[in-house]
């Protein structure tokens, strides 16, 4: 039977909460794996579904991912390879693609359907900013009914611009580039902090990679890569999500320990204009109850601009707030339709399209039974919950637990009544 999460509002939440390593950084160490024949230690990995998908899809791809105690594991070559990427993996997380450029850069040639993912972008997600990057590297692409088939005898290096800032795109190509024939220019380059720490990453076991971090990243070919360490950077959009529903809960102090503050810029100077009291300290945060809440909208941007990622959350803590304000998706199609959810809770919004929507609070929440609809959107109708009077039922939660590690129990650690039946 299907899990749920059943959630008993209005609890007072307080105390402390840990961040795991960052899922959308964690996802991205398992295909560089495929193009060293050195074990590679992880640290830091979080426990959530899609790094479990991302391991099972490199076991399929013959390698072996041994679980070392705690929160890390030794990836390790073994001569098996294989230049299909399953179906049945590729359909269910949007990073699996990660796994083309690596094969393709050492085999010679990679197959693979449409990837999946939260449905969250119109229709299916596109990928011509991977594929248009593999063919300026020198691949030939074909597709046929959803199926694509690269093949490449050596790339070589290429000047690539991207028409779309894309954060996998880049740590795609980038990582690709690495073994590439000559020198990589890639412009228009996705400035995430995961982008920083994958080329940190891979310049630690013998890639020449500048520019990280910035819109303009250059690689220069080398002919092998070695092992190494990658130590997991928390993941900031659950220090974001907990910050958020602290100050949306607003009835007790949490400290959001073991995150990277800095990289919640966008966030802190919002919080500066709704009202929240709140001290940054170098690897926490503490977010305390504040007198007045006030509206205050948010346009999502690439990186160091307000995350996409957390407008959901954002979106429940402003049903929360006094006044009327804009959230502005600039990123998705399909990110704000969860707002209908928050609609059925009792909160005021009106959604001028599908990139808009205008909330006027603050509104009480009410319980109710809801579906989520993904990941992002799951983990801000359990936001939504724990401040809604009354019970809530939650549905597929593995929508949730794709991305937030042991969330019923890190939250009850906070106060939360909730439990996944
Ligand atoms: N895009 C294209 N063509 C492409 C690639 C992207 O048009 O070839 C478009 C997308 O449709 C979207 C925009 O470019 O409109 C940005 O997409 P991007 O490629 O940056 O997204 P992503 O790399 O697939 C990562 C995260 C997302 C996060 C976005 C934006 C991973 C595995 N995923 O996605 O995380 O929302 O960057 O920051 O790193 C999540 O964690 O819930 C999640 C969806």
């Amino acid at each position: 039977m299907e899990q749920k999460f059943i959630i008993e509002g209005g609890r007072q939440l307080a105390g402390e909460i840990g961040i795991k390593g960052a899922k959308n950084a964690a996802l991205k160490i398992f295909p560089v794996a495929l193009m060293t024949e050195e074990p590679i230690l992880v640290k830091n990995l979080p426990e959530i579904e899609d790094v479990a998908r991302a391991q099972e899809m490199l076991a399929a791809l013959g390698h072996n991912v041994k679980k070392l105690s705690g929160d890390a594991c030794e990836i390790q070559y073994q001569s098996k390879r294989c230049v299909n990427l399953p179906a049945e993996l590729v359909n269910k997380f949007r990073a699996s693609i990660m796994f083309v450029g690596p094969l393709l850069a050492t085999c010679g040639e990679a197959e693979f359907p449409h990837p999946g993912g939260c449905v969250i972008g119109a229709g299916t997600r596109p990928i011509d900013e991977f594929l248009d990057g593999f063919a300026k590297m020198g691949a030939e692409v074909a597709e046929k009914e959803n199926h694509y088939r690269l093949t490449a005898k050596k790339l070589k290096g290429a000047d690539i611009f991207f028409k779309k800032i894309t954060v996998t795109g880049t740590e795609c190509l980038m990582t690709t580039a690495c073994l590439a024939d000559g020198t990589t220019i890639l412009k228009n380059c996705a400035m995430e902090p995961e982008v920083s720490a994958l080329a940190e990453f891979l310049n630690s076991i013998g890639a020449k990679i500048d520019g990280a971090g910035t819109s303009t990243i250059r690689i220069t070919g080398v002919k092998k890569l070695g092992g190494g360490e990658y130590n997991i950077i928390p993941d900031r959009i659950e220090a974001g999500t907990f910050a958020i529903l602290a100050a949306a809960a607003n009835n007790g102090e949490i400290v959001i320990q073991n995150c990277r503050p800095e990289h919640l810029e966008a966030l802190w100077v919002n919080f500066d204009k709704i009202g929240i009291d709140y001290n940054l300290e170098k690897n926490s945060v503490v977010i305390k109850p504040s007198k007045k809440r006030l509206a205050y909208g948010i346009k999502t941007h690439e990186y160091p601009g307000f995350a996409t990622d957390l407008q959901s959350a954002y979106t429940v803590l402003m049903t929360q707030a006094q006044g009327s304000c804009l959230i502005h998706e600039t990123i998705y199609d399909r990110r704000l339709l969860f707002t209908d959810l928050l609609t059925q809770m009792g909160a005021n919004i009106i959604m001028s399209d599908p990139h808009r929507v205008v909330i006027n609070g603050p509104t009480k929440l009410y319980g109710r039974k809801l579906v989520s609809p993904d990941l992002r959107a799951g983990i801000a109708l359990v936001i939504a919950a724990l401040i809604a009077e009354g019970k809530t039922e939650i549905g597929n939660i593995y929508q949730i637990e794709r991305g937030y590690e042991n969330i019923v129990e890190r939250l009850r650690g906070l106060g939360a009544e909730i439990t996944k039946m």
